[in-house]
């Protein structure tokens, strides 16, 4: 385990490394930012969004929570979702959750977490819900769990669609594509399981019609 001062000592050598290899490293990246993904991630530290991917830092724009939820009243993940989409115009928006979530595995329980967490996993809850015939014939509880997670990706990719934000996005500029996916803890594959894209119908109820 790193203590503290360990972090600040690895960060200076890292800075110094990345210097001694691309002298302008950093002073390119600070005067610009232009990724072409966004990423909505679990906060476990084991899916790290850059490091699986393969990408640098400028690349990736990320949001993290917990399982990875797109709720419609979160003003932080909303707020990442219209800069991403609006202002750094990505073309890509991945949600990706991963097998052995932690957070998956609590709201398929009933235990008390305490109120925060209740409400928060509340929302993985009624994903349950809308597939519970399929879900409770899955007499394995991991293999539950991991269908879940799959199940939580596509929802919550659909989430994205009924935004005013990828609406107008895809209407005007038929962009970004929207992905559901589900990383493996046990073999560090990503699994891409659902996808949305400008032509795709929305539900009437969820359509806005001034975009
Ligand atoms: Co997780």
């Amino acid at each position: 385990m790193y203590s503290i001062d360990k972090l600040l000592l690895e960060n200076k050598a890292w800075a110094a490394e990345k210097t001694a290899d691309d002298p302008e490293y950093f002073e390119r990246l600070a005067h610009l930012q232009t990724p072409e993904f966004l990423w909505i991630g679990c906060s476990d530290s084991r899916v790290p969004a850059n490091e699986i991917t393969g990408t640098q830092p400028g690349e990736i724009f990320v949001h993290r929570n917990i399982a990875n939820m797109v709720i419609h009243t979160d003003v932080n993940l909303l707020s990442v979702l219209e800069y991403a989409v609006v202002h750094l115009k990505v073309k890509h928006v991945i949600v990706c959750g991963h097998y052995g979530c932690g957070g998956i595995k609590a709201s398929m329980g009933n235990h008390d977490y305490k109120q925060v967490l209740n409400m928060w996993l509340r929302n993985i809850k009624d994903v349950y819900r809308l597939y519970q015939e399929e879900l409770d014939a899955i007499p394995d509880l991991e293999l539950r769990a991991d269908r879940l997670t799959e199940l939580n990706v596509k929802e919550q990719v659909m989430h994205l669609a009924k935004t005013s934000i990828i609406q107008r996005a895809w209407f005007h500029e038929q962009r970004p594509q929207l992905h559901g996916w589900v990383y493996g803890l046990k073999d560090g594959i990503i699994n891409p399981v659902f996808d949305m894209g400008s032509d795709t119908k929305i539900e009437s109820l969820y359509a806005y019609d001034d975009l």
